[in-house]
């Protein structure tokens, strides 16, 4: 209504309103090197833009007479009241997409102004304990990359309670990078260095295995972090992942329906069912439709969802096939680029706005509502 009244005295968005308008538009904005970063994909990237296509083949069948006049889009997980269905993925180096290069504090000021929870990546520009202040009343979660390293490990959850995030996400899925041609080509690893790895350099653990402060020797700071990042666990490791922390602790990347159920019984409180966006592995399965056979598997516990939502709709199906939160990557950091905090802000809204309005044209007042029975399949 904002933007519809707006319109009656003449002003008109100057943010786009459409997601393609919305991508361009950052495309023009960022430097080559960082937009190869966001926007790439695993391979030719064939399952990123299958991720975005999938949803289109969903269609939202609208219910009558319902009077869905007031909407409830608040959840429930793990016993955490979040606000919304929505939350912002984690997304590492987001620094370098803002002018000031905090773009971790500006996601987490858009997540304070909008309800939307927000996962804060372990590749930050800005340390962790000064990302949460940030997030006011807004639920934070932190994202673990876990190191070889299991005191430091331990360490950056330690950190992450005191801090006050309300979970632990560990993602599974990028302890090696995918092979990202976009990257390879604009070799835009040489000016990420460093840049990313705050919640590292003021760890004390890292800084006591480096023996000397990382700022007074930035390469065998980056060095060490190289070496130990990127730990592919196995099931051997979940009950020491699970004696971490007694915060809920959220598994990121499963698609297979015994790998959700094999990571319940191990203990975990929420499964995020994502291929990271297509930027992990080409040639794969559209996320959304890895969902509901994972949302089957699992129970009673919440299954988050990301990779390819764009539009309100997107959320609304996503919701629909099991899905407790449905988080957003790419549409937020083009956000962030372009109009930093407000930015971000904006596109958080206007995602928010849609997926509200429609559940309220079709008739669904709460997301209880919202089941497969919502979903036809198109053609
Ligand atoms: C990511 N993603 C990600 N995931 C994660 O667990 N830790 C991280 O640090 C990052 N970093 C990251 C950087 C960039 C530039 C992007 C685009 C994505 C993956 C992210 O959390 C999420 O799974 C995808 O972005 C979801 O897909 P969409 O919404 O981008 O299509």
């Amino acid at each position: 209504n904002e933007i519809y009244f707006a319109g009656l005295t003449g002003r008109v968005p100057t943010m786009p309103m459409v997601y393609a308008d919305l991508e361009a538009r950052a495309a023009q904005a960022l430097p080559p090197s960082i937009l190869s970063y966001v926007a790439g994909g695993a391979g030719d990237e064939a399952t990123q833009r299958g991720n975005v296509d999938a949803f289109a083949r969903w269609g939202v069948v609208p219910r009558m007479f319902v009077g869905a006049k007031e909407r409830d889009l608040s959840v429930d997980l793990s016993g955490l009241k979040l606000p919304s269905p929505l939350f912002l993925a984690p997304v590492g180096v987001v620094g370098l997409c803002t002018q000031d290069g905090h773009g971790d504090l500006a996601a987490a000021r858009a997540a304070a102004r909008t309800g939307v929870p927000m996962v804060a990546s372990t590749l930050t520009v800005d340390p962790m304990e000064q990302v949460v202040p940030e997030l006011g009343d807004t639920p934070g979660f932190f994202q673990l990359y876990t190191p070889t390293d299991r005191e430091l490990a331990a360490s950056l959850v330690t950190r992450a309670e005191a801090a006050g995030f309300k979970g632990i996400v560990v993602t599974l899925d990028t302890w090696v990078t995918g092979w990202r041609p976009r990257d390879l080509s604009t070799a835009n690893f040489p000016q990420l260095r460093g840049h990313c790895l705050a919640n590292y350099f003021t760890d004390p653990v890292f800084r006591a295995r480096l023996g000397k402060a990382p700022e007074d020797d930035l390469m065998a700071a980056v060095g060490l972090w190289a070496q130990l990042f990127g730990n592919p666990l196995t099931w051997e490791d979940l009950p020491w992942l699970r004696s971490l922390t007694s915060l809920p602790l959220i598994v990121k990347g499963i698609q297979y329906p015994d790998d959700a159920r094999r990571a319940i019984d191990g203990g975990v409180d929420g499964i995020y069912c994502s291929n990271h966006g297509g930027r992990q592995a080409n040639g794969g399965l559209p996320a959304l439709d890895c969902l509901a056979s994972v949302v089957d598997a699992s129970g009673d516990t919440p299954v988050l969802f990301d990779s390819g939502v764009r539009s309100g709709s997107d959320i609304v199906k996503a919701l629909a096939l099991g899905a407790r939160a449905v988080g957003v990557g790419r549409p937020y950091v083009w956000g962030l680029a372009l109009g930093g905090v407000d930015g971000a802000v904006h596109v958080l809204r206007s995602l928010l706005a849609e997926a509200d309005l429609l559940m309220a044209v079709d008739g669904y007042p709460t997301l209880a509502d919202l089941t497969r029975d919502a979903l036809r399949k198109v053609g």
